[in-house]
This record gives C-alpha cells, sequence and structure tokens, in this order.
C-alpha cells in the first residue's frame, strides 16, 4: 500500500482541528476540559461521545466509536481511509500530490472521468445515428415521449448491441484496457477470457456530478428483458450512495424545495414538465449520505415514491433518513398513476403542480395511511389507530410537534385531545427507558468481549485480551513503553498474542516505530478500520485515566498475556486432539454398521 506522507497528515490534522470538524456536525459543549455531543454513529437521547483537544482524539463510551479526525471523516461521511484525507485536504485548502492520488487508487479519478465523458460522447452519436441508434431514438422519442430538446439535455445516449464496438472505439482514443475496467465499461468473460462491453443495448443515462463531470452510468433495456436497468458499480469516480441523479440540474433550481423520485425517467420528465428540481437515488434506497448532501442545497423534500407497497416502506424508510438529518419532509401522493412520469402523460404537466401543493407533511402522510387502514366507527379498530398514531407522534423530539400532531389526530379520532396526549408522553418514556438500557446492555456486553464485532477472538480468550489492551494501550500511549520492547529491554513479540486484532496492532506499531519518523496513532488509520480505530482509542483512555502506567504494570502484563498463550495454545490443541477423537469413534461406528 501506498504510504502518505508523514508531512501531508502532519499537514492535514495542524488545519483541520478535530473540535472544529467534529463541531460542524455535531453540536458540541464544554464539560471541563472536554468536550461533549450526542454521538453521530448510535442513536441516543443524552450525550456520550467526548472530544479530546488535548490528544485530537474522540471517544464515544456509549458505542464505543473513537478516533482522531480521519476516523471521524471516515466513519461520518462513510469514506475509505485516502477518501477521508483527500476530503480533511480540500476542506482544509491543502493541495494532494498527483501522484500520491495516482499511485493509491491505480487509475486516478481524472481519467475515469475522461474515460466517461469519452464514452457519453460515443453513446451520444451512436443514438443519433440512424442505423445503430434508430431503435433507441424511437423508444425514447416515440414511446417514452421525450422531445430531442431534452434527449440533448440530459445527453442521453445508446450503448451499441455489440460485445467491443465501443471498447475499440475508445482504445482509439488512448484510454487502455486496465482504465476501462477501472471504469465499469469493461469486463472479462469468465467463459473466455475476453474483454467485452459491460453496457450493451441500452438507451443510456449519463451521471453527472455538480462540477459537470460525468462520474458514471445507468442503462435500460428497451423491451421486458431482465435487468431493466443496469448502473454503474462504484468507480475511483464514483460511489452510488453519495451521488444522486440530475442534482447537477436541480441545485440551482431547488433552494425552496427538491423532489426526490425513485427512477431516471421520472426525474426526466418532472424536468421536461417544468419542475428542474426533482432528482433521483441510482437504482438504491437513500442513503443518510445523500440526505446530508440534500442539507447542502435545499430545505424541504418532497418523496413521491411509486403507490404500490415497496414505494410505501420506501417513503417510510426516506421519511426516516430525512427526518435526521433536519429536512422538512413532504410526501406526495398520486392517484391514478404509479410514477410521476406516467402521470403527467396521463394529466399534464400542470397538474403535478397541485400534487406538490397539497404534498404533506411527514406525519400527516403517516396518519393518513393508518386512518385508511382502519375504520374508525369500530371501537376495537378506533383503539389501535390510535394506538399506531401515538406510537408515531412520540417518535419526534419537538414538544411543539408533539402537541400539533397530538391535536390533529385527537380531532380526526374523535377522542380528547388529553387521552391521546397521556398514551404519547407515556410511549415516549417508556421508549427513551429502552434505549437508555439498550445502551448500557450493549456497554455491558462489549467489556465482557461477548458480541465484539471489531475483536472476534476476544471472548474466546477473555483473560489474554484484557492482558492485550493493558499492553497495547501502554504501548500506544508511552513511547519509552515501544522503546523498552523495541531495545529488548521487556521481551515482547508478536508471536506472544492470543488474538488476531492484538497480534495485528502490536505489529503495526513495532513497524511504525521502527520506521523513520517513528510512531504516529494519526498513520495507523491507514491499515486499519473506523472501528479498530475506535477499539486502540479505548485501550488508550484506559491507561490515561489510570494513574499506574510504569514499567512493572507492563511487565506484569506480558506475563499474564504469556501464560494465557500458553493455555490458549493447549485449548486449541485440546480442541483438535477431541475433534479427531470424535471422527475416529464416528468412522468406526459405521464400520461396524455396514458389517
Ligand atoms: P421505467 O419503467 O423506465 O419508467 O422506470 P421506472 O423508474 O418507472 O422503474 P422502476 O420503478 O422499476 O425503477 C425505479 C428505479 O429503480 C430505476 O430508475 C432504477 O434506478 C432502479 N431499478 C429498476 N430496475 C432495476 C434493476 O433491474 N436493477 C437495478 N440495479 N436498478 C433498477
Ligand atoms: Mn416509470
Amino acid at each position: 500500500m501506498a504510504r502518505i506522507p508523514r508531512e501531508i497528515i502532519d499537514e492535514i490534522r495542524s488545519r483541520c482541528d478535530i473540535e472544529d470538524v467534529v463541531g460542524s456536525y455535531v453540536s458540541l459543549k464544554r464539560a471541563g476540559s472536554n468536550i461533549k455531543g450526542l454521538c453521530p454513529f448510535h442513536s441516543e437521547k443524552t450525550p456520550s461521545m467526548v472530544v479530546y483537544p488535548s490528544s485530537q482524539s474522540f471517544y464515544c463510551f456509549g458505542c464505543g466509536a473513537g478516533g482522531d479526525v480521519v476516523t471521524f471523516t471516515m466513519k461520518y461521511h462513510n469514506l475509505d481511509y485516502m477518501g477521508a484525507i483527500e476530503y480533511l485536504a480540500s476542506r482544509a485548502g491543502i493541495s494532494l500530490p498527483q501522484s500520491f492520488e495516482e499511485e493509491d487508487r491505480g487509475v486516478p479519478r481524472k481519467r475515469v472521468y475522461e474515460l466517461n465523458l469519452a464514452a457519453a460522447r460515443y453513446m451520444r452519436e451512436c443514438l443519433f445515428d440512424p442505423q445503430i441508434g434508430g431503435e433507441a431514438m424511437r423508444y425514447l422519442h416515440e414511446e417514452r415521449k421525450l422531445s430531442i430538446a431534452t434527449i440533448k439535455h440530459f445527453g442521453l445516449g445508446f450503448a451499441p448491441n455489440h460485445p467491443f464496438l465501443m471498447l475499440q472505439h475508445l482504445r482509439g482514443l488512448g484510454f487502455t484496457d486496465d482504465e476501462m475496467r477501472a471504469g465499469y465499461i469493461e469486463a472479462i468473460s469468465t467463459k473466455t477470457q475476453k474483454p467485452y462491453s459491460i453496457f450493451r443495448n441500452r438507451v443510456m443515462f449519463p451521471i453527472i456530478d455538480t462540477s459537470g463531470n460525468v462520474i458514471a452510468f445507468g442503462g435500460r433495456v428497451m423491451d421486458d428483458s431482465k435487468p431493466k436497468y443496469l448502473n454503474s458499480s462504484d468507480t475511483p469516480a464514483f460511489k452510488k450512495s453519495r451521488n444522486l441523479f440530475a442534482l447537477n440540474f436541480a441545485k440551482g433550481n431547488c433552494a425552496e424545495r427538491m423532489i426526490l423520485c425513485e427512477g431516471y425517467m421520472d426525474v426526466i420528465a418532472l424536468h421536461a414538465a417544468g419542475y428542474p428540481f426533482a432528482v433521483a437515488t441510482l437504482g438504491t434506497a437513500i442513503t443518510s449520505e445523500q440526505a446530508r448532501l440534500m442539507t447542502k442545497y435545499t430545505k424541504q423534500v418532497i418523496i413521491t415514491y411509486d403507490s404500490d407497497e415497496a414505494g410505501q416502506k420506501a417513503t417510510d424508510r426516506a421519511m426516516k433518513i430525512l427526518g435526521e438529518v433536519g429536512m422538512d419532509v413532504r410526501v406526495l401522493s398520486m392517484s391514478g398513476a404509479k410514477d410521476p412520469d406516467e402521470y403527467i402523460k396521463k394529466y399534464g404537466a400542470g397538474q403535478f403542480t397541485k400534487l406538490i401543493d397539497e404534498s404533506r407533511r411527514g406525519f400527516y402522510y403517516k396518519m393518513n395511511v393508518i386512518l385508511a387502514g382502519h375504520d374508525v366507527n369500530i371501537a376495537d379498530e378506533k383503539i389501535r389507530a390510535a394506538d399506531e398514531i401515538s406510537t408515531v407522534i412520540a417518535e419526534f423530539e419537538s414538544g411543539v410537534e408533539r402537541e400539533v400532531y397530538t391535536d390533529a389526530a385527537a380531532k380526526n379520532l374523535n377522542i380528547p385531545h388529553d387521552v391521546l396526549k397521556n398514551d404519547v408522553e407515556r410511549k415516549r418514556k417508556r421508549r427513551i427507558r429502552s434505549e437508555k438500557s439498550k445502551e448500557a446492555q450493549d456497554a455491558r456486553m462489549s467489556a465482557r468481549g461477548i458480541g465484539d464485532k471489531v475483536n472476534p477472538d476476544a471472548a474466546r480468550y477473555f483473560a489474554a485480551n484484557v492482558a492485550e489492551e493493558t499492553i497495547l494501550g501502554l504501548l500506544l500511549e508511552f513511547p519509552e513503553h515501544r522503546a523498552a520492547v523495541v531495545s529488548g529491554k521487556v521481551e515482547l513479540a508478536a508471536d506472544d498474542f492470543v488474538t488476531a486484532l492484538g497480534r495485528r496492532i502490536f505489529e503495526a506499531t513495532m513497524e511504525l516505530e521502527g520506521s523513520e519518523g517513528g510512531f504516529d496513532y494519526a498513520l495507523m488509520g491507514e491499515s486499519f478500520t473506523p472501528d479498530e480505530m475506535g477499539r486502540m482509542q479505548k485501550m488508550m483512555r484506559m491507561r490515561r485515566e489510570l494513574s499506574e502506567n510504569g514499567l512493572p504494570v507492563l511487565i506484569d502484563s506480558i506475563e499474564r498475556l504469556k501464560a494465557e498463550g500458553e493455555k490458549a495454545k493447549a485449548k486449541s490443541s485440546g480442541d483438535r486432539l477431541a475433534a479427531i477423537e470424535a471422527r475416529r469413534r464416528e468412522l468406526a461406528k459405521k464400520k461396524e454398521e455396514n458389517t
């Protein structure tokens, strides 16, 4: 793996103060010398994430997330290590050397942009060539009723029905097969080992980012074959979960509101009909990254998903995710058509404005769905509806919202306001209690190493893991202990470690210690996941909170680890012997049965 130059990491760290970075997403309050806030990585009502300005780190006492500014960025924006470095660098106005970007990603992002642009141009030419794209043009223009202007505006194209025609064209422009594979244009046939074009015989929708780069493609078949849509996988230039279709056009028109659709064709139909503030996710359910992206451009999102059951489920989910980032969420209901594209074709462009105006705040939409599912003239049904609605209201954090919605629901159900209100508040208290106890239970479980996903060996080798965490905490936190190991003053080797994670942390720590410039926690992020970085924070924090951190503690823990290591070896060879014995007996028994 390409190692990132240390000066760059230092520069990023000195310019991206952890308090600033975390503080731009989470509201932080001072508590003594530390700073506290609600942890964005699990759901909680009382702050349990602490930011330590002195060590430029954070740790959540609720879920165990922790690390430095890079780890936080990775987790928060769902980026890999390189992505987080790039993100922070651009935030701080530091330009990264080109060679370093190229080295790590194999094919640089810029090159994929160039490739995609060339491919988009080629596919547009194919669409407008009657010999090659006649059928595709007929489909888009006549069947889907798109004007030529709209087809041009969105840069639509056609991928010819040929295994390698497009690849040949792109090779002629100087793109290599490696580049085309990295850009999800080319794949290798497992049968013939020959390269082929991934998109064939499909009408093509280029996906363009807000800077105007073609970052990916979606392609639709023109008949009933499957899959109906094919979308680019993630490439060096594209992450599905972080982009939205048509945001490049919508970004200048959506300050007041944005329409969220399910499909490309809905977005195109809406833009063509005079609603240029529609976007769609890229063949997946909406992610919290996409929701956060939307908050950069708009205040209000109107969800217009299909009216079928799957669409309702998706609506519920989108409401929740958009609600979490503080968006004003509305839901648009349509009858007589399954999606905006069909609706506009059937009723005309103007009618859609009415639907937008009638779109309801998320709560009223949910209430209507519940009311529609019950006959409130029957007592039992009315009780059930009231129960479901009060559960929904109890989810709202704002007391004002709860009050307003309780009022509306009480009127709709024709029951006294206070009766419903008592129900709501009771449910709210119960929910908060159970969340608290779940937080506490999670903490207990992970303290005992049960269900430990970060270090799966910890439960099996409980005592060894305790010793390892002490040793690693001391090594990570105190240079003199690392020096003692390097000089051989204390004897400790990778083989002494019992859990795989403990061993990896030790090896990486010692490797860095021996490198020019020495150990630095910030450099560990390159080889460990954010969860593992958090685990290291926990080990260090434990030591910081204790006063006994001298050599005797280190030596004592190493002795304990070595003793536990012997036991572990015996245990696993014992397991092996037992397994061999069991198998022998089974074979003997089979033999007996056969004779
Ligand atoms: P049209 O039939 O062209 O009007 O498309 P639609 O948008 O009405 O289709 P649908 O509701 O079936 O799909 C909505 C969105 O889901 C599409 O725009 C795609 O992004 C995605 N999608 C649909 N079918 C597939 C599929 O087979 N594979 C993948 N990956 N995505 C799909
Ligand atoms: Mn459709």
